[in-house]
């Protein structure tokens, strides 16, 4: 060959990119159903999150999501669609999931398959122990209702129960109950409403004539929040003297400003609210309104997503594109972050949930906006409660 040829194929070589390595994510939530508005508050987080550290990826690496809608609480569906993207698709990873029962009924297909699944939302507290390949960068209702019980008990003599009936809704309940009692406060009712259409007035008129001092809810985030939060204030529980209170899912920050002036006053508890004065928060914030527009704003959903995808990029990035899925698991294991929008957070690699702060909030005008104000930390580094007792037991 001569020289010059030589050369010039040489350098064609060098061109060439590094053999491409795409990272296939297949990423399920709502879009319709149910509370099918709080899809997009993960999937933007994930795109946004993706789009500021792509560079940081390894050469020639690059992520492919692929997004399907899960019509919401629908198991049936969420196993079907998790098995297309195993089977055809062949991600290399499973994240996303709003609703705990979809989220069961994944977990065996990640077992069978071998497909690491980032949980980004269903936080009934026994799903991570359904598969050996889940992680969960959410939050359990145990993190959030046992420390509200315990806070509400030392304010309140009196309180009733309204959770919408299934799994975070159960656990939420007797957290709340438990720690409630074990602080010598006194649960005088607890119903539990329907999951899908519930009419949310006969509960509350139950509520209304037991007079407890305060009413804690639990119904997942999205518009069931704004729904229950309009019937309380129609039967008048305010000015009853009624205080509601509950975890961050009665006042998610995507439905505050849609809600009015009855949000106002509402205590929960929840480690993430888009007003917390941190400045990862403050940087998340701005980065999301500069992208989506200044009127937006994430919510914990949101949150999971950001921080699932920081995780994701963890093992990409230490596996140098190339993923393994128990190396990937126990990069998972071992994640931290000190600096989420939220707080410190880590995974308990024993369990694989999410290590997080708690905080109480109360929902304030600031600004002449409502926001969920975070005024102490009720919880810190805070495991999920339900486990640690059923290591006791
Ligand atoms: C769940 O199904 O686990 C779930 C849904 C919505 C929430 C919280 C938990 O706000």
């Amino acid at each position: 060959m001569k020289k010059a040829v030589w050369l010039a194929a040489a350098a064609a070589l060098l061109a060439l990119p590094a053999a491409a390595q795409t990272i296939k994510i297949g990423f399920i939530t709502s879009y319709s159903g149910l509370n099918g508005n709080l899809g997009p508050y993960m999937e933007r987080a994930v795109r946004l999150y993706t789009k500021l550290h792509e560079k940081e990826l390894p050469r020639g690496v690059k992520i492919e999501l692929l997004v399907r809608d899960d019509t919401g609480p629908n198991p049936d569906k969420a196993k079907q669609l998790a098995q297309e993207l195993i089977v055809r698709d062949k991600v290399n990873l499973l994240a996303g999931v709003i609703f705990t029962p979809n989220a069961l009924a994944i977990a065996p297909l990640a077992t069978e398959a071998k497909v690491p699944f980032v949980i980004m939302n269903a936080g009934t507290s026994v799903i991570t122990t359904r598969s050996p390949y889940i992680v969960r960068v959410s939050f359990t209702l145990w993190q959030s209702c046992y420390p509200l019980g315990q806070w509400a008990a030392k304010r309140f003599k009196t309180s009733y129960t309204m959770v919408s009936d299934f799994g975070p809704g159960h656990d939420c309940e007797d957290a709340f109950a438990r720690a409630a009692k074990e602080n010598g406060g006194q649960v005088v009712g607890s119903v539990r409403v329907p999951l899908q259409n519930p009419d949310f007035v006969p509960f509350i008129q139950r509520v209304k004539d037991a007079k407890p001092d305060a009413l804690m809810v639990f119904v997942p985030a999205g518009k069931t929040a704004t729904a229950v939060l309009k019937a309380f204030s129609e039967l008048g529980l305010k000015s009853a003297g009624v205080k509601l209170i509950g975890p961050g899912d009665v006042t998610p920050d995507e439905e505050l400003q849609g809600m009015g002036d009855v949000a106002l006053g509402t205590f929960t508890v929840h480690h993430y609210s888009a007003d917390a004065e941190r400045p990862a928060n403050k940087a998340f914030v701005a980065a999301w309104k500069k992208e989506y527009g200044a009127n937006e704003v994430p919510d914990f959903l949101s949150a999971a997503s950001w921080d699932g995808m920081d995780m994701i990029f963890q093992a990409i990035k230490q596996q140098k594109g190339k993923l393994d899925p128990d190396r990937t698991m126990e990069i998972f294991k071992n994640y931290k972050n000190a600096n989420s929008p939220r707080g410190p957070i880590s995974i308990d690699p024993e369990t694989r949930d999410i290590v997080q702060n708690e905080y109480l909030r109360e929902v304030r005008k600031v600004g002449g906006r409502l926001a969920n104000v975070e005024l102490e930390t009720v919880g810190t580094a805070v495991k999920d409660p339900w486990k640690e007792l059923q290591k006791k037991k």
